[in-house]
């Protein structure tokens, strides 16, 4: 199957959901492989649709939208704007990005919901589900909360315990509470129509397990056999939900009834199809009915059941559509060594990476598919970033583009110098030049992006060598005709290295196009020693890396650190409520408007500063714990409130007469209590 010739391509990238902004976890999933796989794909002159869109239905969206006090409308407006944006400033050359709003979405996974009722495919099934009955709303399994029945965390979904990792059904989570109003949802029927995916399983086994067993990734391999082979099979999945927000199941009698994000989400792709095809104004449908198609689904790995279970049950029962021949998932990359998490804001950032590294798109891209999650996890680090960038990118390549091409400006004024004779060395290189391209295309051809990469980075390491062996800066003094030679094979290899590095690093290897003046690029040309024909002029050439030093990394890890420790105090439980006391009780503290009048170092304490304060009976000595938060020069003429009837206390020899009152923040930094206009000393507080 895999050795088909296919007469076009249809590649196709996750619809991301429109909640939030894109981080690195996005790009390394399935952007950049799937950005790399297309590139290398048009640069061999094939036919190629590049369809994404995004994902703009489901709980994820409603959540997100409680969550910010918007719309789901305003939010997927927001987001859908702002990650079309960073896919095109990181190079992702979708041939089309929609959206699954759009009305042709709307009408397309409709058209498939009637089809496949007609077809008599669903099952129908009432069953009890719960109910907000102050929301007048059924609700989602992540609107359920409550006590994990395996571990106990208090705040288990109802689909998922995230602290255990047990799948959960609503009805297993011990008092249960609606997230939307808090109270005890109540049991309620409700219709819903299940797709029997038990009926699709033979095919799905041998479609899967036995025709492809030789060319799908053994992680997607082995997660469609544990469903495949699970004891008690397929079970039968709702493709319908009670939710406010999404497509409405088109049939009489189902309002308030929307389709299941996930069966409307992967018909996305065929109406992006659509759209982008009735934009260019040709035909849609050989895309994704013709049988010399190759249809490539590319994901993270949370979405191989949907993409090869699901999705493929439904174009199968449809008819007509193809089915894809890989589904290349990436496992998940870590940051730090932790599990990028949106909402402890554990990310990088796409939108702000693009702000603090300026023109740096490549460096990020290389460093996401050189360590790319392609057969398990991966950590990304700052680190790693930085020693990639110097030692790889400074080191290897750009340093031997730039001797290359600063030599022949210096030595020919930028014209490309004849090849004269040439020797056995030169032989081997050119001969090794010729199967760079061959290596490298195989590599993409089974979705080895990172082994791609690094035979790419090899044949930069062959051009650095070489010139590092020859040395033309030497030669040019005892022998003008061989350096001429020597910087004609250099050119020659920095030119071919442009074309086999452009679907990594597009940036880049258009800056390289533009200086060798290379307009028709294509892959064909690739393996050519005499790409730069003699006497051609180079352009100018732009900065194409630079080192990347200790404190620009250290930044950005201290940056991750804080908005750690800003999460986890703005999630830290507030104190406990005190036992309740009577007014007689509050009545005995005499607590004061004062006004500080001096404040100084506590003379061998590090904690203590010893401040004179004003109390409107006098001035009195406190002793404060605040060293820590606060300078003495900023205190000094504050008026705070105080306690003045607390006992005297001696601390380090010295009398404390008094409180000085102080909020203490989730983060344990310290605010003074102050009242929001000047007060007399004295001024009582009750
Ligand atoms: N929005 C989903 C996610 O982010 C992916 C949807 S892929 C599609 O996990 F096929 F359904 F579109
Ligand atoms: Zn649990």
């Amino acid at each position: 199957m895999n050795n088909k010739n296919f007469k076009r391509y249809t590649v196709t990238a996750a619809l991301p959901y429109a909640n939030g902004p894109l981080h690195i976890g996005h790009l390394a999933g399935c952007y950049v492989p799937s950005d790399i796989y297309v590139r290398y794909l048009r640069s061999q002159g094939r036919e190629v649709a590049y369809i994404c869109g995004s994902d703009e239905h489901g709980v994820a969206i409603t959540i997100k939208a409680v969550k910010e006090g918007k719309t789901p409308q305003q939010v997927v407006d927001q987001y859908h704007e702002m990650m079309k944006g960073s896919f095109k400033q990181f190079g992702i050359s979708f041939d089309h990005y929609s959206r699954t709003s759009a009305q042709v979405h709307h009408e397309t996974a409709q058209g498939f919901f009637t089809d496949l009722y007609e077809k008599g495919e669903f099952l129908e099934q009432t069953t009890e589900q719960y109910y907000d009955e102050e929301a007048g709303q059924f609700l989602a399994d992540r609107y359920i909360e409550g006590i994990c029945p395996k571990c106990g965390n208090e705040h288990a979904y109802g689909d998922q315990c995230e602290k255990c990792g047990s799948s959960l059904s609503p009805t297993d989570l011990i008092n249960p509470k609606s997230k939307l109003s808090g109270r005890t949802p109540v049991l309620k029927e409700t219709k819903h129509w299940f797709l029997d995916l038990a009926r699709y399983q033979p095919f799905l086994k041998k479609w899967i397990l036995e025709d492809h067993a030789d060319d799908w990734k053994n992680n997607v391999l082995g997660q469609c056999r544990s469903w495949l082979e699970a004891g008690d099979g397929l079970q039968a999945r709702s493709m319908t939900r009670d939710l406010d927000w999404g497509i409405k199941v088109p049939l009489e009698g189902a309002d308030g009834k929307v389709l299941y994000v996930w069966f409307d989400a992967p018909i996305g792709y065929i109406s992006s199809t659509k759209e982008w095809a009735a934009e260019k104004g040709i035909d849609w449908q050989p895309y994704w009915k013709d049988q010399d198609t190759k249809l490539v689904h590319f994901i993270g790995k949370d979405n191989i059941v949907f993409h090869c279970i699901i999705f493929p049950a439904i174009l199968k029962t449809h008819g007509g559509y193809v089915l894809p021949e890989n589904v290349p998932a990436n496992e998940f990359l870590n940051l730090e060594g932790e599990k990028i998490s949106t909402s402890r804001n554990w990310a990088v950032w796409l939108h702000e990476y693009l702000e603090e590294f300026p023109g740096k798109q490549d460096v990020l891209r290389y460093v996401l598919t050189a360590n790319a999650p392609e057969t398990k996890d991966n950590d990304f680090t700052w680190k790693d970033f930085q020693g990639r960038n110097n030692s790889e990118l400074v080191a290897i390549y750009g340093n031997f583009v730039n001797r290359a091409v600063v030599l022949t400006q210096k030595f020919y004024q930028g014209e490309v110098p004849a090849r004269g004779e040439l020797r056995g060395y030169d032989k081997g290189v050119l001969s090794a030049l010729e199967e760079f391209p061959e290596k490298i295309a195989a590599s993409i051809e089974r979705y080895r992006f990172r082994e791609a990469l690094s035979i790419v980075m090899d044949f930069a390491r062959l051009g650095n060598k070489y010139l590092a062996d020859t040395e033309p800066w030497k030669e040019i003094k005892t022998d003008p005709e061989r350096t001429k030679t020597i910087l004609n094979i250099a050119l020659n290899i920095a030119a071919n290295l442009a074309i086999v590095s452009e679907p990594f690093l597009p940036f880049t290897a258009s800056k390289l196009f533009e200086m060798f003046g290379m307009d028709q690029v294509s892959w064909s040309h690739a393996g050519n020693g005499k790409l730069l024909s003699e006497g051609k002029t180079l352009g100018k050439m732009g900065l194409l890396f630079e080192k990347i030093e200790d404190e620009t990394v250290e930044k950005q890890v201290q940056k991750l650190l804080d908005s750690k420790k800003m999460n986890e105090a703005a999630n830290a439980p507030v104190a406990p409520m005190k036992e309740l006391i009577t007014y007689d009780d509050f009545a005995k503290l005499d607590l004061r408007v004062v006004t500080i009048l001096e404040a100084e170092p506590m003379p061998k304490s590090k904690k203590l500063l010893k401040l004179k304060v004003d109390i409107g009976l006098g001035h009195r000595t406190v002793l404060s714990g605040v060293a820590d938060h606060f300078a003495p020069e900023f205190l000094v003429g504050k008026q705070v409130t105080m306690l003045i009837n607390l006992a005297p206390r001696k601390m380090m020899g010295t009398d404390s007469e008094g409180m000085i009152l102080m909020a203490e923040d989730k983060d344990g930094k310290l605010k003074l209590l102050q009242p929001h206009e000047g007060t007399a000393n004295g001024s009582t507080i009750s």
